[in-house]
């Protein structure tokens, strides 16, 4: 089971939504995380406002970003859509779509993160993980916290706090929309999905609902 992933740079940043609010928020986002004045606790809390700024325009969003994927690699048609990732795939940023009363695999990120609520609302819990991971396959975790997202609401995602949590969509007829800008690639990293009540835990890969994976273009390519 791989735990580890090793990922090639990309041949250019790719922008899968292209227009100048998105451009200004990747171009300030870079030049704060490379700076190596703050620790990334302090890179996380200067970069906040810049996110919440960009959460609060209008109209930078397209429609397709916020939709369900009936295909989702994160199950229960929760749409993750790639909006940007850098060449050297250290800054992502990605919309996550969860249906009413929808609920994600309790998983980790293995990077720092924003997450902000776009639309609607989420409730999240948090959990950490209790064991040394020495045993394959098990996990043992405690439940942190559960916390109410509003539309608005921005939360940090530094490991190993905070890393590990589900998320729920707690609007009744909307989907909920968080968006994230995350310090790795974090569609296509192998990950974990735990199950708390079995003690277990298994490597997954979310993928992105709206780009292949290396193998996959390969594939379409032998058989198209
Ligand atoms: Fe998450």
């Amino acid at each position: 089971m791989p735990h580890t992933t090793v990922l090639e740079p990309l041949k250019a940043d790719q922008w899968f939504v292209d227009n100048p609010d998105v451009r200004e928020f990747v171009a300030i986002a870079k030049e704060i995380i490379s700076s190596t004045e703050h620790n990334r606790t302090e890179t996380l809390n200067i970069l906040e406002p810049h996110f919440a700024a960009l959460l609060k325009k209008e109209n930078w969003l397209p429609k397709p970003f916020t939709q369900p994927n009936p295909d989702s690699g994160l199950g229960q048609g929760i749409g993750q859509w790639l909006l940007y990732r850098s060449q050297e795939r250290v800054l992502t940023i990605f919309s996550l779509v969860i249906p009413p009363d929808a609920i994600t695999p309790v998983h980790d990120h293995l990077s720092w993160g924003l997450v902000g609520l776009y639309q609607g609302k989420q409730e999240e819990t948090v959990y950490c993980r209790v064991d040394n991971g020495e045993l394959e396959g098990r996990a043992q975790l405690e439940t942190v916290g559960t916390y109410q997202v509003k539309t608005g609401d921005i939360y940090h995602l530094l490991p190993p706090d905070n890393d590990i949590h589900s998320v729920k969509a707690i609007t009744l007829f909307a989907p909920s929309i968080s968006i994230h800008v995350m310090g790795n690639d974090t569609g296509s990293i192998w990950r974990h999905h735990y199950h708390p009540e079995q003690k277990s835990v298994q490597s997954f890969r979310s993928r992105y609902s709206n780009v292949l994976m290396k193998q996959e273009r390969e594939n379409h390519a032998k058989f198209h």
